[in-house]
């Protein structure tokens, strides 16, 4: 673990030096004061610069998704954040929606206005007897995970530290538990919205099967969610935890990947293997995961046989195991996602991303380059499988494509870099697309993950088909346009 740490923090001293994009404010300490006046809770705060909770709520996992508002505000009822959206709306004044601020885009939950920060929604209330559990959107999976041990089940979230349950639920969410359940959103039973004009109501399939298939894929585009109830599952311990290999095994790792997918279809087992630069070298770290205290015999027998300089493999509990993907190491980089969907990881492929790895790792260590990472990551053709109705994303459910994933990582920490680090990404990404093409996977309706897709990209490559119907849900729920005072993907 130590010599992991070090290689990922070896290139951050510049880190602290990284600055924050400031935007010139526009007068918007109106709007802040009113809203301070306004709301009926006294537990709805307003906070300004130089307030610990002003720089909580500003935070974000990514410096490059932060800006310096003009205040934020903690709402602590639904009442609260419609009064708010209406103030917001009669002054025109932007605004931003956070949940666990891990966007890595920017702008997504950050703004020159009014930061709205939800981590008063902090509830969970588990129902034994439903088998589901109402969430606040303040949250982060860790803790819903840790929380719901004691009575042995989970829900479907985010495979690391951190990550909010807003952005996942709303986006997608892809986790260790995905091939039995789908993803976080397709286990999602009821959401609590502050529609756009102030209006709170509960959204459920039998209520509004438009909205409800619109918020399980359309983030922010509807109006605010306070809490959603989920489907909880039981849970046992597990077995697994991660394992990191130098370059000179990398080979041998990725047979024993490419034997993995093509041999195991057991749902319980997950190999999510990232190929990482950092400090001048090159690397590979892969979480294993079994859903239950033991796994069969054989299937990870290979990966523990090779070589490796770190080991954190055990039985233990599903909170712990989130623990060792070690990604709160990279907090406060500048940070860009790009996603690849594919048919299936064969030896070929997997050589193709340990060649992209080292080959732009070793190009962009000339730039304030602290870490880029290709995480590789298999799933079951049974993926999207597992829902009741169907969802803004992935709406092309019954393509039988995109069943698994290579997702692009780069962090660096000088803003000027910014430029030629989304380029030499979707230089790659073009690469990474064609070499997929050529190897006869056609992959030309798959849909792009939003929540890994990068700035600018076609609404169409992430909600295809389904984008027509989204715009009329938006423009019924929202005909005053008020949600594009807020960044996101718009409809
Ligand atoms: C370290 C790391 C690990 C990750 N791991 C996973 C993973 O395992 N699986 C996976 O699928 N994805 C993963 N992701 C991607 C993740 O799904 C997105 O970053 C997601 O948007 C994060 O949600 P958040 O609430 O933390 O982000 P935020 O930045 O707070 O929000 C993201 C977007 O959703 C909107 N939003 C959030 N909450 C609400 C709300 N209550 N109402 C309306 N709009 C809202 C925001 O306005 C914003 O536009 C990971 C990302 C990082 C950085
Ligand atoms: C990771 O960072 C989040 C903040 O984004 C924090 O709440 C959490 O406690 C951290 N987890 C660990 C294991 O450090
Ligand atoms: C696993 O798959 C590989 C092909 O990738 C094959 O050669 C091997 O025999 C399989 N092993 C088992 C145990 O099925
Ligand atoms: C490695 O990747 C680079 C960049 O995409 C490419 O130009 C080069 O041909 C690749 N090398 C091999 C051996 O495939
Ligand atoms: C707010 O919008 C919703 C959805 O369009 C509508 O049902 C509701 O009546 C509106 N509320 C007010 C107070 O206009």
């Amino acid at each position: 673990m130590s010599r992991l740490i070090t290689l990922i923090t070896g290139l951050s001293f510049a880190l602290f030096s990284a600055s924050t994009e400031v935007r010139r404010a526009g007068n918007y300490a109106a709007t802040c004061q009113e809203i301070a006046t306004s709301v009926s809770s006294s537990a709805s705060k307003v906070y300004y610069n130089g307030s610990p909770q002003y720089t909580k709520d500003n935070d974000h996992w990514a410096s490059s998704s932060s800006q310096t508002s003009a205040c934020s505000f903690e709402p602590a009822t639904a009442q609260d954040v419609g009064i708010a959206l209406q103030i917001l709306a009669k002054d025109q004044t932007p605004f931003a929606v956070k949940s666990g601020g891990h966007s890595a885009v920017p702008g997504f939950s950050s703004t020159p206005g009014v930061q709205i920060a939800l981590f008063s929604f902090s509830e969970i209330v588990y129902d034994a007897s439903a088998d589901m559990a109402t969430i606040g959107m303040g949250l982060i999976w860790d803790d819903v995970y840790t929380e719901l041990e004691q009575y042995d089940v989970t829900v479907v979230g985010a495979t690391s530290p951190g990550v909010g349950i807003g952005g996942v639920i709303l986006g997608g969410g892809y986790s260790y538990l995905s091939n039995q359940y789908g993803l976080s959103l397709d286990n999602a039973v009821a959401f609590e919205l502050v529609m756009p004009n102030g209006t709170v109501a509960s959204i459920t399939s039998s209520s509004d099967s438009d909205l409800f298939f619109g918020l399980r894929g359309g983030f922010n585009n509807f109006g605010i969610v306070t809490t959603v109830t989920v489907k909880t599952y039981p849970q046992s311990q597990v077995w697994g935890g991660r394992i990191s290999y130098a370059e000179a095994q990398w080979d041998e790792v990725n047979t024993v990947i490419a034997n993995f997918v093509a041999n195991v279809s057991d749902t319980k087992a997950f190999v999510h293997s990232t190929g990482d630069y950092a400090a001048g070298e090159p690397f590979v770290s892969n979480i294993l995961f079994y859903d239950a205290p033991e796994y069969p015999d054989g299937i990870f027998d290979d990966f523990l046989a090779i070589e490796h300089f770190d080991e954190d493999l055990s039985t233990r509990s599903y909170s712990d195991l989130i623990l060792t993907l070690p990604t709160n190491v990279t907090t406060g980089f500048r940070v860009m996602f790009s996603w690849v969907p594919l048919e299936q990881f064969t030896p070929s492929i997997l050589e193709m991303v340990k060649n992209q790895t080292e080959f732009y790792g070793a190009e962009l260590m000339q730039y304030s380059t602290t870490l880029i990472s290709y995480d590789v990551i298999p799933y079951l053709p049974s993926l999207y499988d597992h829902y009741d109705t169907p969802s803004a994303f992935p709406s092309s459910r019954d393509s039988g494509q995109g069943h698994s994933f290579i997702e692009l990582y780069y962090g660096w920490t000088n803003p000027d870099d910014d430029a030629k680090m989304h380029q030499v990404a979707a230089e790659s990404v073009a690469y990474m697309k064609q070499f997929i093409v050529d190897a006869g996977q056609d992959m030309t309706n798959a849909l792009l993950y939003p929540n890994c897709a990068p700035s600018g990209t076609a609404l169409e490559d992430m909600y295809g088909d389904a984008l027509e119907r989204l715009q009329s849900i938006r423009s019924a729920v929202d005909p005053d346009n008020v949600m594009s005072l807020t960044g996101g993907w718009r409809f």
